[in-house]
């Protein structure tokens, strides 16, 4: 795949989807630091040099559901981290969390003309040696601060960009969704059973039990009904 490589840009999402008629299936829009880079819910996100910014273009035939993206990067990401010797962790839907903290978050975003999907650009950020605004250093987390080594953010991006590439090839082979599923479920934070509180993206805050969690959904049981989530966050 190509790599459109810059030292700063807006956001990589951004660049990725008013370009996305142009730009092939596979490549990567990756910038050394953003200026205006935005997450879940059109928070800002902190994008400074150090991190890891980047955004990958995908061109599917058919629709799949976007759950499919966050899933393998965000198992992806896991899996690297555990093999840089950090404990890594998926918060549901695809948050990455080392320690309690959030190292990496995940944005796929779908673009439809009418009927037609043109494409789908999942935007990953990742904090390497990126310093942490001193406001979010109770929530966020870098790699450096885990490790205590400086990891040179191009090295992070081929490895990830590696480790993609073999779960993608493995998760297309029959019968692998349900071991790839198996992966992600290892990783992942919260369990069924659990009960968690849990904020909706109207703003709207639900406490229950998980009765079913997966990429796709979350089911919660509060005291009168089951609730089927396909967004929010668990607080
Ligand atoms: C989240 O946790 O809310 C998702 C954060 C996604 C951030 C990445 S950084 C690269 C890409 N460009 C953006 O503007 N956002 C994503």
């Amino acid at each position: 795949e190509e790599i459109y490589s810059f030292t700063e840009l807006p956001s990589t999402n951004r660049y990725a989807i008013e370009n996305l008629s142009r730009l092939p299936s596979g490549t990567i829009v990756w910038a050394l630091k953003q200026t205006a880079g935005y997450g879940r819910f059109n928070r800002p996100w902190h994008s400074d040099d150090g991190g890891l910014w980047f955004s990958i273009v995908f061109k599917p035939r058919l629709l799949k559901d976007t759950g499919y993206y966050t899933k393998l990067i965000s198992v992806g990401i896991a899996e690297l981290l555990c093999e840089l010797d950090c404990d890594a962790m998926i918060k549901w839907p695809n948050d990455v969390y080392v320690k309690g903290k959030k190292i990496a978050g995940i944005l796929t975003e779908s673009v439809i003309e009418g009927e037609r999907l043109l494409g789908v650009v999942t935007g990953v950020g990742l904090n390497v040696k990126n310093t942490i605004p001193p406001e979010l250093s109770k929530i966020a987390i870098s790699l450096k601060e885990v490790t205590s080594k400086d990891y040179d953010v191009s090295f992070i991006l081929k490895r990830l960009l590696n480790k993609l590439e073999n779960l993608r090839r493995k998760y297309l082979q029959v019968r692998m969704k349900k071991y790839f599923t198996r992966k992600w479920k290892k990783y992942l934070m919260h369990r069924e059973g659990d009960k968690i509180r849990l904020s909706l993206p109207n703003g709207e805050k639900i406490t229950g039990t998980i009765e079913k969690i997966n990429s796709e959904y979350l089911l919660l049981k509060t005291d009168n009904k089951t609730i089927k989530i396909m967004a929010g966050e668990i607080l």
